[in-house]
């Protein structure tokens, strides 16, 4: 996830901006760069890779000046690259940039018919260009420009601007993404989180949705959607740069599960149109001939990202109608696979580095089939290797075990699920619609799960002293079984099974005694009266319930020791809530048990090896 940093003062300022830049590593980026505002005017350095590669260029070619901004990249719009990392600039302004912008394509056409020439892929690239527009029409006024240039963009945003013009000003604003405020005595800060200021200043305050802030040698003045300044007093930071880096969470897991109805809802931000009842998907060239063409699409992916495959294929058979296997990659690549030309091959990855999907996806293209992936990283191999990628808008995930890739991959799916529904016929605008409505409702509900996370302490505390867990669910909850067990496997190192529901007489059945906490998830569904049964059977025999029920369903909560409650939601979206208590679960389990939860033993984040 991209991180700004943004000082104006008395201090060397690349300094300061560079040493901030470091302190939002953890972010995970792919390039980096620094603006600044000296004596010549406005100088730029950027460089792709690692900081290191900045901190060399910036000592063969050193940058001095009061004010200066500085940006790590973590793609989303445009491969990293040189010209693609932040700073973009102007004619003298220069901007950095977190988040989307949502309507750059239609931008960038008006612009281009102006005569403008654009230098990168980016979106952001766009903001110089408006915003250098606007300064040459309202009389060099930056903090006008930014608010005129604010009006014409969709999308998300945190964005600092400086301009060559104004040499001891930066302009900041925010809508959706994070920017803090620091304050100095004769200086100011900015940043995208704490830690990269928390070292010169521990005075922060948070501009909130829609405001603008106006940096100077004098302080700071915050400015609402109408132009009026904010009184806001800053507040003492206590916490130390490590507590900071994860916003006050104590692992990154955590940190992470809170930030999923944020991921998802960029997952789907800009990709629906409920007026067309339709999805557009940035990255996957998929036309009607084509789609009515295919015989079948089979989903490779390993752990995490398989169970979103399996619940992927749930979502495209019962929106789209067409066939879909879903085959773990490790076994896909050595088994004589059934693919040609008439299937889709779809690759599921966070990383997009994973060994055996690439391997996967290679030999599908060596046997003639098409191969798109959904992938978290942008130019990652796989998407690299793919002929299309639709990308999840998670942002890095820093903890082994995978939580918010994994709920944006399942938004992706149900997205693609639609578009092939209505490519192939099998949803028309009318009955898109609803799916898409649910859809978008999905982050507050995923909101109002997570507020409930105290009620997981009981379930955590008896479950943190079993030797096995088993899990059950049916349908859509199959794969949200198999995912609650691996989660908990992962991170608290106690044996766990998930199970679909209605095998559980063929041999789980048999390990049942009060020894063994059995986690159902019983959301009311279609047949979910066939889980109860399961709860009864579990009980009769001395076993232990818990559950993940729908809100205000007494009665399979009277089933239970302790019940979960998740909102009404429809079926093949469910996973998307049900999931949450069981994140919840798994981390709290190794919480108590004290184990490494971010980085569990003998795990990878990537596996990059066979
Ligand atoms: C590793 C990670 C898992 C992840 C799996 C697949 O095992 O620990 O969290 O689900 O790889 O990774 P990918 O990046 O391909 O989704």
């Amino acid at each position: 996830m991209c991180g700004i940093v943004g000082y104006v003062g008395p201090r060397p300022s690349v300094d300061v901006v560079v040493g901030g830049l470091r302190k939002l590593e953890y972010r995970g980026y792919d390039s980096a760069g620094v603006a600044v505002i000296g004596p010549g005017g406005l100088t730029i350095s950027r460089a792709k890779g690692k900081l290191k590669n900045l901190v060399d260029r910036l000592a063969e070619k050193p940058l001095t000046g009061r004010t200066a901004i500085g940006h790590t990249r973590w793609a989303t719009h445009g491969r990293p690259s040189d010209e693609n990392a932040h700073p973009h600039s102007y004619k003298g302004v220069a901007v950095v940039h977190n988040g989307i912008i949502e309507n750059h394509m239609e931008l960038k056409a008006e612009l281009t018919g102006k005569g403008h020439k654009f230098a990168s892929e980016t979106d952001t690239e766009i903001f110089a260009h408006l915003i250098s527009d606007a300064m040459i029409k309202g009389g060099d006024d930056l903090s006008q420009a930014v608010r005129d240039t604010l009006k014409q963009v969709k999308g998300t945003y945190a964005m600092a601007v400086v301009s060559e013009k104004r040499p001891n000003e930066i302009v900041a604003a925010k809508n959706a993404s994070p920017l803090v405020l620091g304050y100095g005595v004769g200086e100011a800060f900015l940043a995208s989180d704490v830690p990269a200021i928390l070292e010169h200043t521990r005075e922060v305050s948070y501009l909130e949705e829609g405001e603008l802030a106006h940096l100077g040698p004098e302080g700071i003045r915050i400015e609402n959607e109408r132009g009026e300044t904010v009184t806001r007093a800053p507040h003492h930071v206590e916490w130390s740069s490590v507590a900071a880096e994860k916003d006050g969470h104590k692992h990154f897991m955590h940190k992470e599960i809170f930030e999923q109805p944020r991921a998802v809802a960029d997952t789907i931000r800009g990709r629906i149109s409920l007026e067309q009842g339709d999805v557009t998907l940035d990255g996957l060239e998929l036309t009607e001939a084509y789609v009515k063409g295919l015989s079948k699409i089979t989903i490779v992916a390993c752990g995490t990202s398989w169970h979103a495959g399996l619940c992927g294929r749930n979502m495209i058979e019962s929106l789209a109608r067409i066939q879909v296997e879903v085959e773990l990659a490790s076994e896909f690549r050595y088994r004589d696979p059934l693919v040609d030309e008439k299937t889709l091959v779809l690759a599921i990855s966070q990383s997009g580095e994973t060994a055996d999907t690439l391997a996967a996806v290679k030999e599908s293209k060596r046997r003639g089939a098409r191969a798109v992936s959904i992938c978290n990283v942008i130019g990652a191999s796989i998407p690299r290797d793919c002929d299309g990628t639709l990308y999840t808008r998670a942002g890095p995930e820093i903890g082994v075990a995978s939580t918010k890739a994994f709920t944006t991959q399942l938004a992706a799916l149900f997205l693609l699920g639609v578009k092939l529904g209505r490519l192939r016929g099998t949803l028309s605008a009318e009955q898109a619609r609803p799916h898409l409505e649910a859809l978008r409702h999905v982050p507050a509900q995923m909101e109002q799960v997570l507020r409930q996370e105290p009620a997981v302490m009981p379930v955590a505390k008896r479950c943190a002293k079993a030797r096995d867990v088993l899990f059950l669910g049916r349908n859509s909850q199959h794969p949200v079984a198999l995912e609650g067990a691996l989660k908990l496997k992962e991170i608290s190192y106690i044996h766990a099974e998930g199970y679909a529901a209605g095998e559980m007489k063929h041999g789980p059945i048999a390990l049942i005694d009060e020894n063994l906490p059995v986690v159902v998830i019983a959301t009311k569904e279609p047949h979910y009266e066939k889980t109860l049964g399961n709860m009864e059977e579990v009980k009769a025999r001395g076993g232990e319930v818990f559950a993940v029920v729908s809100e205000g369903d007494n009665l399979a909560a009277s089933l239970a020791s302790v019940a979960l409650c998740v909102p009404a939601c429809p079926p093949l979206l469910s996973p998307l809530l049900t999931i949450l208590p069981l994140q919840f679960l798994s981390y709290h389990v190794a919480d108590l048990r004290g184990t490494d939860v971010d980085q569990p033993r003998n795990l990878a984040k990537s596996v990059t090896v066979e």
